[in-house]
Parts: structure tokens; sequence; C-alpha cells
């Protein structure tokens, strides 16, 4: 089967880290998001992908996926020169799709469910599209399916007055029926081609089956998301040690070191953590939930609940706390205060406290 990957976007809530690059290759347990969009694709058997790229950094999406063989997939680009819509996205994958039945991914949605049975049945089935469904909390922030008697009867983006609270998760097996739909589609009032109206239409006319998954789902557009994805993932990992470390170092629950990583001082890690290849940290107090990128050193620092990518230097008596710190990004102690702070650090951001 072909996918198609959508790693275009605004990718607006989550400034100012995406003010350097696309939000699907922020990290999460130091790697790429879209990377986990990947793993699930394949799983469901799919074996080439086009990607959409668009909007800054797109050529760093080239440069990380290449044309696939290191993820053993076939990879080719697709260019949306503005982000119009999901629907957008998918019409401009027409020739590369063909006849084919098909699964769109968006870059930004992370499963762990293997979704491979559910690509079969449809593979095997008459439907024109198929949908997985979660339960939100608060489903007037998604697209949200009504249904009736085990039918899906209506799909609606973001209803004020949610009939349901089934989401529309951004993983959906299609048909090439879709393309003759989006192209009669008008923009929504934010000028998108959106693919809850399109669903809409081929639903008055065709079965759209769903399922639901009850395993975890994220559509990860808010760093809170992401620091909530970054924990769910960690927690799954079976913990590793490839670095070296003090006597007088403790280390407890899901804990992941890379290569050439020293741990040193006092340090206390608290699992679930991630630490990538080539760290120092001295003296620090790491976890819970925390991923650190390669070639970051942390001295005297506390962290917990957060993202630092790589390349980063803290050393901060002050907690840092639900942040999200860029690659390069330089946090120093330069004064007596000793306060909680939450910080959002956009790629080479360097801060004097
Ligand atoms: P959204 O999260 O709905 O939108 P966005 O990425 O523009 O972010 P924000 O709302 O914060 O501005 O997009 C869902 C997914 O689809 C995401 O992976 C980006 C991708 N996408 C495209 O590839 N092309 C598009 O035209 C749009 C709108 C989204």
């Amino acid at each position: 089967m072909k996918g198609i990957l959508l790693h275009g976007g605004h990718g607006t809530r989550l400034r100012p880290l995406t003010h350097t690059g696309p939000k699907q290759l922020l990290p999460i347990a130091n790697k790429p998001m879209s990377e986990y969009c990947i793993e699930s694709m394949k799983d469901a058997g799919v074996t080439e992908i086009a990607i959409i790229i668009g909007g800054i950094g797109s050529n760093k999406v080239r440069e990380y996926y290449g044309d696939g063989e290191k993820f053993d997939v076939k990879i080719t680009y697709v260019k949306q020169d503005e982000p119009l819509g999901i629907s957008h996205a998918i019409n401009l994958c027409r020739s590369f799709i063909g006849d084919e039945k098909f699964l769109v991914f968006l870059g930004d949605n992370i499963i762990q469910k293997n979704i491979y049975n559910f690509a079969n049945e449809f593979l095997n089935s008459n439907d024109d599209a198929s949908i997985l469904l979660c339960e939100v909390d608060n489903p007037s922030r998604f697209g949200i399916a009504d249904m009736h008697e085990g039918k899906i009867t209506k799909i609606m983006e973001k209803p004020k007055d949610p009939p349901t609270n089934f989401a529309v998760t951004g993983i959906y097996f299609l048909t090439p029926k879709i393309f003759d739909i989006i192209d009669n589609l008008k923009p929504s009032w934010r000028n998108e081609l959106e693919i809850t109206d399109a669903l809409q239409i081929l639903l008055s006319e065709n079965n759209i089956s769903y399922h639901i998954i009850t395993d975890y789902w994220k559509d990860t557009g808010t760093p809170e998301d992401i620091i909530n994805a970054n924990r769910a993932i960690l927690e799954n990992k079976t913990s590793y040690f490839y670095g070296e470390k003090s006597d007088s170092v403790s280390l407890t629950g899901i804990v992941l070191i890379g290569k050439g990583t020293k741990i040193l001082g006092n340090s206390q890690i608290t699992g679930p953590v991630i630490v990538g290849e080539n760290c120092i940290l001295d003296n620090v107090c790491i976890g819970p939930n925390c991923s650190i990128g390669n070639n970051s050193q942390i001295t005297n620092s506390n962290i917990q609940n957060s993202i630092v990518m790589s390349d980063c230097i803290i050393n901060t008596p002050i907690k840092i706390r639900n942040s999200i710190i860029s690659s390069n990004s330089e946090i120093e102690f330069k004064n007596d205060s000793q306060d909680e702070k939450i910080f959002l650090l956009g790629e080479g951001t360097k801060i004097l406290l």
C-alpha cells in the first residue's frame, strides 16, 4: 500500500520552536515525531510514502529522510507551496497514488497501537474510507464524528456543541474517490480545504467505517502535547546504559543513556529519562519525564518534565519544569535568584539569569 505523510502546515501553536524548522521534526524521546508516523505506516504495510513538505525548513525533512532507504521505505517528496489544508495536500498526491487504496498520516499524530489489522480489513472491504476515532476530553478542539447504531452519521470540524467526544484522528484509510470530492471542495473560513468537509461529502453517498483506538493517541499541536507524548513514549521504553558514571550517581526507573555520555558528581536521574550520546551531566537532578539530546552539557541543574534538544549548555539552580529547549541553546546562571521557570526556547537562544 502507498501512503501520504503530511509534513507541512503553519505550526503557529508551536512558535517559536517552529521558526527554524517544521514541528514534525521536533524530537520526542530524542526522535523526530514524524519518524514514529513512518514506523506506524510501515507496520500497516506501507512501502512507498509521499512526504508533503512546505514552509520553513522543508529542506531539513529531505536531509533527514532522504530517499527513505535508511528507514526501509521508498520516499518521494511533494511540495505544497502554501498550507492550504489537509485535503489540498492529499490532492497534490493524485498521480503518486494512482488507483490504489492508500493511507494518510498527519506527521504530528503519534499512536502506540499497531494498525496492521485495520489496514488489512480496509484493503479487503468495499468501504470508501476508514477512519480512527479516539475519545478526548475537549472535543471542541478536534474534528468530531457522530455515530448512530454503529455507523458514522456526521463528521464536523471543531464543533461548538460537540455531539460526541470521539475525535477523528489524523490517520485516514482512503480510496482515490476522495480526489474528485476534493476537486469540488470550497475553502473553509480559515481558507483551508478541510479533510472533515471531504469526509462528510464522502459520507453522504458512501460508507465510512471506523475503529476506536483506546491506546495512546496524541495530536501534538502544542508544547504541552509534546511533553505529554514524550512521557507516554518514554514510559514504554526499556532501560539501557552505554555511558559512564561515577559511583555516587543514582539511577531509578526507566533510564536510557547513550554512548559516550558521562554522568558525574552526585547526579540523580529519575526515569523515565532518555539522554543521547556524548552528553555531560554533572551534579544534576533530571527527571522524571525528560529527554536530553546529543552533545548537551548540563551542570548543577534540576530539570523535570522537559525536553532539552542537542548541543545545549545549561547551568542554573533555577528549576526547569514543563519546558522545551531547542538545539544550541544556553542557559547560564549569573545571579542569586533560585526560582522555578518555564522555558520555550527556539534554536540558538542564550539566556543569562
Ligand atoms: P494542523 O495541526 O491542523 O495545522 P498546522 O500544522 O498548520 O499547525 P497550527 O494549527 O499550530 O498552525 O495540521 C495538521 C497536520 O497536517 C500537521 O502535521 C501539518 C499538516 N499540514 C500540511 O501538511 N499541510 C497543510 O496545508 C496543513 C493545514 C497541515
